[in-house]
C-alpha cells in the first residue's frame, strides 16, 4: 500500500504552478513533513535527455503521438525511480505536470485520440495515478501575459525561451484548458481546480486546505 502523498499541480502556461508548488513544499517541510519536489518530462538523467527531445525550443516537430509515447517513456522512469520510492518512504511527492498534461495537450490540443493515451497510461503506468491533482485555471490569454513577463525579467540570465508550447496559438491554449475542466469534471475526488485569478496568498491558502485533509488522512 502507498504510504505516502503523491500530488500534481496541472494548467496551462504561466498559471503559477510553480509559485505554488514552492510555498506548498515549503509549508509542508516547516511542519515535519518529508517532501520532494520534480517536475515532468524529467526528474532523472534519462527523462531529463527525453525533455530537451521534446520541450526545447529547437526540438522540431514530433508526430504528436510519438510526442505521447515519449512522455510516457519519461514519466515511467521518473514513477519507478523517484516517485515510488519516495512514496514508499513515507514521503510527500510534489509534481509540476504529470499525466493530465499528456491529455490536455496532445490530447486536446493536438488531437490524439483519448482512448489511446488512456490506454498507454495503463500499459506503462499500471493505473498509477496522483492522489490529489491541484488544477490552476485561468484564461489562457492572462496566463501567457504573465509568462511573459516573467521571462522577460529572466532575459538577462540566459537564453531562448525553453517551453515551446507557449508558442502555440490561442484556440490551442483554450482547448487545453477545456481539457483540464473536463478532467476534473470526471474526476472531481482526485482534482480540485483553483481560480488562478486570484492572488498567491489566497490561492496558496486553498491548496493548503486541500492539502492537509489529505495529510491528516494519512497521518
Ligand atoms: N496568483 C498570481 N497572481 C499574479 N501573478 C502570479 C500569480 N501566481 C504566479 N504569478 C506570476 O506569474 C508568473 C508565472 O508563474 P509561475 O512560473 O508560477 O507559473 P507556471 O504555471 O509555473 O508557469 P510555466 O507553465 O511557464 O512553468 C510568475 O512571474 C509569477 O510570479
Ligand atoms: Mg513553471
Amino acid at each position: 500500500m502507498r504510504k505516502g502523498l503523491f500530488i500534481t499541480f496541472e494548467g496551462g502556461e504561466g498559471t503559477g504552478k510553480t509559485t505554488q508548488i514552492n510555498r506548498l513544499a515549503q509549508a509542508l517541510t516547516q511542519t515535519g513533513h518529508k517532501v520532494i519536489t520534480t517536475r515532468e518530462p524529467g526528474g532523472t538523467p534519462e527523462a531529463e535527455a527525453i525533455r530537451d527531445m521534446v520541450v526545447q525550443r529547437d526540438a522540431g516537430t514530433w508526430t504528436p503521438l510519438a510526442e505521447v509515447l515519449l512522455f510516457f517513456a519519461a514519466r515511467l522512469e521518473l514513477v519507478s525511480k523517484i516517485i515510488k520510492p519516495a512514496l514508499d518512504d513515507t514521503k510527500i511527492v510534489i509534481c509540476d505536470r504529470f499525466s493530465d498534461s499528456t491529455v490536455a495537450y496532445q490530447g486536446y490540443g493536438h488531437g490524439v485520440d483519448l482512448e489511446t493515451i488512456k490506454q498507454l497510461s495503463t500499459l506503462t503506468l499500471d493505473g498509477f495515478k496522483p492522489d490529489i491533482t491541484i488544477i490552476l485555471d485561468i484564461d489562457p490569454k492572462e496566463g501567457l501575459e504573465r509568462s511573459d513577463r516573467r521571462l522577460a525579467a529572466e532575459q538577462f540570465q540566459v537564453k531562448q525561451r525553453e517551453d515551446r508550447y507557449e508558442q502555440l496559438d490561442i484556440e490551442f491554449h483554450k482547448r487545453l484548458r477545456q481539457g483540464f475542466l473536463d478532467i476534473a469534471a470526471k474526476e472531481p475526488e482526485r482534482c480540485h481546480v483553483i481560480d488562478a485569478t486570484q492572488d498567491i496568498d489566497a490561492i496558496s491558502g486553498q491548496v493548503a486546505d486541500i492539502v492537509s485533509k489529505a495529510v491528516g488522512a494519512t497521518d
